[in-house]
């Protein structure tokens, strides 16, 4: 796993269940610990509320003018059209020209990377007219990448002809990945992983109304034996190894995603403080005892 997107601080649930003020404090602390990448979306938060159309990156644009900083590297979404949930969007080149645009002017030299979000096409040639577009916006220093392609096969040429690589969001938790279904574009990406905790799963505790998994609406009842067998396979993990314990989803999610040599990144959601500061210890300890957890891995293979 390289730099620069080792970790990311993700955005998603701003303006849903993280008020501006936590969000402040979140950008505060990662910005502390010497983290630098955000990932933004122009529909974040998809709460169906449209008055919070673009809330995320208005938040974003605030913090910044407020604390001073000019060095981040920022990520962003671009092509949905409303945060209702549904796939409305606009690919064409005229509009990724806009966005690009609204972007350059928000964020100025901390606009990273220029992402599609959601694209539903299986059309090539159309793909192809929005990756060249992307690729002729972006200067040199900026990065592309995808999330939400339905249609992998449809963007193995527009990805496999890029002059750099580009970036790949993709789930991967203990429950689901989706790294198989991106296999065939997973050799000419960066991949990153997101969700690592399915979206808010506990392994300890009860949902609260305000817990990420209720907000959500995410029904984990199709999953509820996957999950009792990753309680299972962790206390027993935690039993044997009482010095490098796992003690919630996000740590599972970290270590499978470290483990795995097919990620590049990950993409990390946290709702309060105490996450982001677990996610930074817990991530020195994988530099150092990552075999610990193979055994944990495979056991969760089986
Ligand atoms: N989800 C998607 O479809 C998607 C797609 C593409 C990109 N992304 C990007 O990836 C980011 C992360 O995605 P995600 O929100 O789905 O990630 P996730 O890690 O699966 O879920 C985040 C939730 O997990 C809990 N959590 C997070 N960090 C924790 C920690 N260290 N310890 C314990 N619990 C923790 C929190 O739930 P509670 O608040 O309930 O405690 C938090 O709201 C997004 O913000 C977005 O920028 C997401």
């Amino acid at each position: 796993m390289k730099e620069p997107y080792q970790l990311c601080l993700g955005t998603a649930m701003w303006a849903w269940t993280i008020s501006k003020k936590m969000a402040f404090d979140l950008l505060d602390q990662w910005y502390q610990a010497g983290e630098r990448c955000i990932d933004t979306a122009t529909n974040y938060p998809i709460n169906k509320n449209s008055a919070d159309f673009r809330k995320a990156e208005q938040w974003l644009k605030e913090w910044l003018d407020d604390s001073g900083v000019t060095d981040l590297k920022i990520m962003v979404k671009i092509g949905a059209l409303s945060n209702d949930g549904s796939s409305k969007n606009n690919l064409k080149p005229s509009f990724l020209s806009i966005n690009h645009q609204h972007y350059s002017d928000l964020f100025g030299e901390q606009f990273d990377c220029m992402m599609i979000h959601w694209d539903n096409r299986e059309d090539a040639a159309a793909i192809d007219a929005s990756v060249q577009c992307m690729e002729s916006l972006c200067s040199t220093n900026q990065a592309l990448g995808f999330s939400g392609i339905k249609h992998p096969t449809a963007y193995l040429q527009s990805i496999k002809s890029l002059g750099k690589k580009p970036y790949l969001q993709a789930k991967q938790n203990a429950i689901q990945s989706h790294l198989d279904y991106y296999n065939e574009l997973i050799p000419f990406t960066k991949t990153i992983a997101y969700g690592l905790s399915g979206g808010g799963i506990k392994l300890h505790s009860d949902y609260s109304n305000s817990s990420s998994i209720k907000q959500r609406g995410l029904d984990l009842d199709p999953f509820k034996n996957r999950i009792d067998h990753i309680r299972a396979s962790v206390n027993n993990f935690n039993q044997n190894n009482p010095d490098t314990p796992i003690e919630n989803m996000h740590q599972l999610g970290m270590t499978l995603a470290q483990l795995d040599p097919r990620i590049y990144g990950m993409l990390i959601g946290p709702s309060k403080p105490e996450h982001v500061a677990d996610t930074i210890s817990f991530s020195k300890r994988l530099k150092t005892h990552l075999s610990n957890y193979e055994s944990l891995k495979k056991e969760l293979d089986g």
